[in-house]
């Protein structure tokens, strides 16, 4: 379940969630214990974001008897990470949904202007027809985070929902107003950026403590 921070933006606030991020916050925590209790945000945040998810039913035969019985059409999903922080959270989303398709978003932040940069991308079909997550860990100035919904709708998206750890104010405001279709999802807003847009207090480079990078 969520609180709402404002009309476009909900905190999940499932225990759970807090504790773990609290655990890789911890400057001690190791690129295993990073890259593991990520993954298993991810998970978490999975179940929280479909509970809404339209369900249909299809006809299944049991040890007993045949029944209608309840299904997702998990492949109506497309779960669309941000490379390559957003690898952690993704590996996290599929390991529950395994059958939702996966489309791939190359972003980078220019170091001196903090502009988001393409690099790649590579969608499944129809995404029109599809629930596209947006998957990536931190919500910083919101360049990245716009910069991959607007490739999103270029690409034909229409129905977005943005996924994320940890979000700045700023980061939220700029999402909210660019995208103010999309409803984005976080675990904690934090306090605000540094002088070099990071999230204070935040976790450090999500990147770099995933893959070990620093
Ligand atoms: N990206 C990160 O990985 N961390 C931040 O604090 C901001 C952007």
């Amino acid at each position: 379940m969520y609180e709402q921070y404002n009309e476009r933006t909900f905190c999940l606030n499932h225990p759970l969630l807090g504790h773990k991020l609290t655990t890789i916050r911890e400057e001690v925590a190791n690129t295993d214990t990073f890259r593991r209790i990520t993954r298993e945000i991810g998970t978490i945040m999975a179940v929280e974001l479909t509970r809404s998810l339209p369900m249909t039913t299809k006809r299944i035969t049991t040890p007993l008897a045949s029944m209608s019985a309840p299904t997702l059409d998990c492949k109506k999903l497309c779960l669309a990470p941000i490379m390559r922080a957003g690898m952690g959270l993704l590996d996290g989303f599929s390991d529950i949904i395994p059958l939702a398709r996966i489309g791939h978003i190359g972003l980078y932040r220019e170091h001196s202007t903090l502009e988001a940069k393409e690099y790649f991308c590579k969608m499944p079909s129809k995404l029109d027809e599809r629930l596209v997550i947006l998957i990536d860990p931190m919500l910083a100035t919101g360049n990245t985070a716009v910069a991959a919904l607007d490739m999103l709708k270029e690409r034909g998206a229409k129905n977005i929902i943005f996924a994320n750890m940890v979000a700045a104010p700023e980061g939220i405001t700029k999402v909210n107003t660019e995208h103010p279709d999309v409803k984005v999802y976080t675990v904690a807003v934090d306090e605000h950026l540094n002088e070099n847009a990071y999230i204070v207090p935040g976790l450090g480079d999500a990147g770099d403590r995933t893959y070990g990078t620093r």
